[in-house]
């Protein structure tokens, strides 16, 4: 089935079928593998791209569901004013370490950012809770959401 997707400001249409989870269409398609694989069920958060700026688990959503809706992905995120920001405060920080929960980290926090510019705790704490960091690198993701909103931890 022919889809059209709008993935960061580009046109792409896809011969997919219609229940294939836009994960699955991300990686395997068209080669945007930023966006990672966890569980699979929505529970880890490595999957996270934005839909209309909201962030959405991407690999229980069937593509096909979201034609013709923005769909922005890590690759894309950095040309909008938050993610440039967070991205920035993640580099600076140095949160990373084995990386593979970040770019789900990067596209929860600039989805706060964009919606939420001066996050309190209970703000950070709610917008990141679905996205799991085996690392326990949920200090440093913190202190750099602070720093992207302008404010030191
Ligand atoms: S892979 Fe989608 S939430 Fe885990
Ligand atoms: S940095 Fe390793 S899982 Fe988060």
């Amino acid at each position: 089935m022919a889809t059209t997707l709008k993935i960061n400001g580009e046109q792409k249409t896809v011969d997919v079928p219609a229940d294939m989870p836009l994960l699955w269409v991300l990686r395997d398609v068209l080669g945007l593998t930023g966006t990672k694989f966890g569980c699979g069920i929505a529970q880890c958060g490595a999957c996270t791209v934005h839909i209309d700026g909201k962030p959405v688990r991407s690999c229980v959503l069937p593509a096909s569901a979201v034609r013709d809706r923005p769909i922005t992905t890590i690759e894309g995120v950095g040309a909008t004013d938050a993610g440039a920001k967070v991205q920035k405060a993640w580099l600076d920080l140095e949160v990373i370490q084995c990386g593979y929960c970040q770019s789900g980290q990067i596209m929860s926090a600039a989805a706060l950012l964009a919606s939420t510019p001066n996050p309190d705790d209970s703000d950070i704490d709610a917008a990141m809770a679905g996205n799991i960091c085996r690392c326990g690198t949920y200090v440093r993701i913190r202190a750099a959401i602070k720093q992207a909103a302008g404010r030191r931890s």
